[in-house]
């Protein structure tokens, strides 16, 4: 390494500029991006985060400029995605003795992902410490920012905050901090909490929540820009695009039931909803007129279609009211199926048919995992008997989703 950018005393970026047109979540990162990784020369060398696969070579030879690298003690890693632990099998390989430090769902995945079956791993978890001689690492949890197990790590003494993928923005640049950089980064920098973080925005209250009270004098993220400058002011970004905003968007859940069952399904539906502060309708089309029900169907902006299956079939009167849904100019507007089934729920299968024939935009499972990467979210809602408890848990999840997407459209 030629040239040694430091943050702070004892502390190098040691990361990769990759000025290509990026390939990422299926989008071309145009101005590029940096893989930041971070070492901590302490009495304990320690790396935080490394960098895409793709230059794990580059990078270990790089780092041994610095460090003897059988004596880093610690590697941590914040987020398992491979622009960011990519490096970690080559430099593992070479810095034998070094502990890997990360959060209890990712041990799993960096075991799998780079064969470390044998390798000493140290969890931790929410507040743990970690002293790595002349200075101390907090960790903090930060679930679905943007996956399940990532995690912050701030540097106590020095006031630094390494937040991985949070506080990020996709540029390539050679100037490395902020107060450097030679145009303003506002637009790429809210442009990359759009696409990467908003999604998870109540994740992001969280977080901010959970950093409120620490002292914070620069973020070192692991892309783009490292924030030295108005540090606070690209916090209060993240906490004034997260909050909760007063909506006029309404939901509308429908049900068929047999048993009382896909009603309770629906009446959870409905109570999450109130709770993301979205005003909510539910009906039971087998009690109500068709008409009434069209045009509750055409004043919401979020339709929940529910049946139970009877003879592997919907029941009631939920199929006429889903003939007429396919006449119906319902652009802009979302849809998704529910309900509860002994055998194989195939009512819901079939609800599924008729919504994809529609114009409204209808909530799949894949759909969800491409857009946030959460696995724990199902569409359509398909509940064997009575929703249990974990049951309830997943309903109100998919809820949630469904109310982020009708915030994200305001
Ligand atoms: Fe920058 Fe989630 O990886």
């Amino acid at each position: 390494m030629n040239k040694k950018i430091m943050l702070s005393k004892n502390i190098y970026w040691v990361g990769k500029v990759d000025d290509r047109d990026v390939p990422f979540h299926r989008l071309t990162l145009t101005k590029g991006t940096t893989y930041n990784s971070y070492l901590l020369m302490t009495e304990k060398p320690t790396v935080i985060d490394t960098v895409d696969m793709i230059y794990g070579r580059e990078f270990v030879e790089n780092l041994k400029s610095i460090v003897e690298l059988e004596k880093i003690e610690y590697i941590v890693i914040n987020h398992t995605e491979p622009d960011h632990s990519g490096a970690l099998g080559s430099l593992a390989a070479k810095a034998k003795n070094a502990v890997i430090v990360c959060s209890r769902l990712a041990v799993e995945q960096l075991k799998e992902m780079y064969k470390l079956h044998n390798r000493e791993f140290l969890v931790v978890g929410d507040g743990d410490t970690l002293d790595i001689g002349g200075k101390t690492l907090k960790f903090i949890e930060t679930p679905y920012l943007h996956t399940s197990e990532t995690m912050i790590t701030y540097s106590v003494e020095d006031k630094i905050l390494f937040p991985c993928d949070i506080f990020s923005t996709h540029v390539a640049n050679y100037e490395y901090f902020n107060d450097m950089a030679k145009e303003d980064i506002s637009d790429d920098y809210i442009g990359y909490y759009k696409l990467i973080m908003h999604p998870h925005r109540r994740y992001v209250q969280n977080m901010i929540e959970k950093i409120r009270n620490l002292d914070i004098k620069m973020i070192a993220p692991s892309h783009g820009y490292i924030l030295r400058e108005n540090v606070q002011s690209f916090i209060d970004i993240y906490d004034n695009m997260s909050k909760n905003i007063e909506i006029d968007k309404k939901a509308l859940i429908l049900y068929s039931t047999m048993t009382g069952r896909t009603k309770k399904i629906a009446t959870i539906i409905k109570e999450e909803f109130e709770n993301q502060n979205i005003h909510s309708e539910i009906m039971d089309v087998n009690k109500i007129s068709k008409e009434e029900v069209i045009k509750a169907i055409t004043e919401a902006d979020a339709i929940f279609f529910g049946s139970s299956t009877k003879y592997a079939d919907i029941i009631g009167n939920m199929e006429d009211v889903l003939k007429d849904i396919s006449t119906l100019n319902l652009e802009g507007k979302i849809g998704a199926a529910f309900g509860s089934y002994g055998w194989s729920g195939e009512a819901v299968e079939v609800v599924q048919d008729y919504l994809r024939d529609s114009k409204l935009k209808v909530l799949n499972t894949s759909d969800v995992i491409k857009s946030t990467g959460m696995i724990d979210i199902e569409f359509p809602i398909r509940i064997k008997f009575s929703p249990s408890d974990v049951n309830e848990k997943s309903i109100k999840s998919a809820v949630t989703y469904t109310a982020d997407l009708l915030l994200s459209t305001i």
